[in-house]
């Protein structure tokens, strides 16, 4: 993994003015704190082109319905199927997992270090008789460096899949995110104000990317009515509120039953809810489905600068507030300068039941502790460790001041009590 270096972190801190957070101000939020982005007056602003590389300009960059569909559909291209095995890392979302499965493959995992980087000798260790690909992510969206591993791949007849569900933005070792991989996939909920959509970056020319059935007019209508409605379920698109409640309403009365629009204001599935439902199965149809318009509109439209950018500040500033308290510790204190980060990783000592407590008051935050039911511990791997301790906390763009106020006050509060340090 391209290690953080003070000297990158004062770069970043000398381009950002790093605000600071009044201690124990507690702010009374009126909406739930977004996990995932969500579309407000600022998501048009700023310039168009970051300042490094964006895996959606790539040349050979293609949309899916989702980060998991462009594994399966990577997965077809290189004729994946029953007999064959896909190395898979022991910290994991059961969205990598599913596809392999899916396509009758045999998931075989192998282990990683304390920052998520895959062992190279475990891999020149151990017979990959049968292994037909390998599955490497840049969690969290720091760059992983990649030559040994494509070095491996390339001698031992290995398709490496690049996933950059976490990174849609950044280099490594000096080539782009994507470039890496004989497929490259990634996630547009994580970066982007949409309810789904995914990319395939394919780096193999004589294979053909499968065709995509396209959306009925109903579905494209609901998408882009979904991008509105939860961005102001967020609190988000101030003075569109009301008539958006009014559309919702109209809508839910034709149909006969109660609307958002009247009496409290019920929560609708925010962007990624679905991976967390059913995470550990794939519809092969919907993945085999091309990404709805208004999705499509918003990544090619949305400027991606204000995306690095705020994404880096909001790190920076939760490593600053959350580097000093016993009992947790960010897994990354600073950043490259080379990438934008998907999450703030902070490893807690003593999770639980913290953790109930923070997703109890809809937290920000998610943890990978549903691994797949085939893990098996491996001496030396920190990857199963990491689904336990490591929670994911919320970096994006569209977190304001006030909110990151509150999470910070938040963390303090709910583990300040619990915590030993170890
Ligand atoms: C590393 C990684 N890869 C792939 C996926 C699947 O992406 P999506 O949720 O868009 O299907 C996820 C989802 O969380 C992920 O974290």
């Amino acid at each position: 993994m391209e290690g953080p270096t003070s000297r990158a972190k004062g770069a970043l801190a000398r381009t950002i003015a790093l605000p600071t957070l009044t201690p124990h101000f507690h702010l009374p939020m009126p909406h739930p704190i977004p996990r995932l982005p969500v579309l407000d007056w600022g998501t048009f602003s700023g310039s168009r082109t970051p300042t490094i590389p964006c895996l959606l300009s790539q040349p050979r960059a293609g949309f899916s319905s989702s980060g998991r569909a462009s594994i399966l559909l990577a997965l077809e291209m290189l004729n994946v199927g029953k007999g064959d095995k896909v190395l898979v890392p022991t910290y994991h979302c059961p969205t990598m997992i599913a596809p392999v499965v899916a396509r009758g493959a045999e998931p075989v995992f192998y282990p990683l270090d304390q920052h998520g980087s895959p062992s190279l000798s475990w891999l020149q260790q151990n017979d990959c008789i049968g292994v037909r690909a390998i599955l490497v992510a840049h969690f969290f969206g720091i760059p992983q460096r990649l030559s040994g591993i494509r070095q491996w791949c390339d001698n031992n007849h290995v398709r490496l899949i690049e996933d950059c569900a976490h990174a849609l933005f950044g280099s490594s070792e000096g080539r782009p995110i994507g470039s890496w991989g004989d497929i490259a996939i990634a996630s547009l909920t994580k970066f982007l104000p949409v309810p789904e959509g995914g990319c395939l970056v394919n780096n193999l020319p004589n294979q053909p990317v499968p065709p995509l059935h396209r959306l009925t007019a109903r579905r494209q209508v609901k998408v882009a009515l979904d991008i509105v409605h939860t961005s102001v379920n967020h609190g988000r698109l101030h003075g569109f509120g009301l008539a958006v409640g009014s559309l919702y309403g109209v809508r839910s009365l034709l149909k006969g039953r109660p609307g958002y629009a009247t009496g409290a204001p019920q929560p609708i599935p925010g962007p990624g809810a679905l991976a967390e439902a059913d995470g550990f199965s794939i519809d092969a149809h919907q993945a085999h489905g091309a990404l709805s318009l208004a999705c499509q509109w918003v990544a090619k439209r949305t400027p991606r600068q204000r995306i690095v950018a705020h994404r880096c500040q909001n790190y920076l500033l939760l490593a600053q507030e959350l580097s000093h308290i016993a009992g947790m510790r960010p897994l990354f204190p600073s950043l490259p300068d080379n990438c934008a980060p998907y999450v703030f990783p902070l490893w807690v000592d003593i999770p639980d039941p913290g953790y109930a407590e923070l997703r109890r008051l809809e937290f920000p935050v998610s943890r990978w502790d549903r691994l797949w039911p085939t893990v098996a511990p491996i001496a030396g791997d920190s990857g199963i460790k990491m689904s336990h301790h490591v929670l994911q906390i919320a970096c994006h763009q569209d977190l304001t001041r006030a909110e990151l106020q509150v999470m910070v006050d938040t963390l303090q509060r709910v583990y300040a009590p619990m915590q030993v340090s170890p």
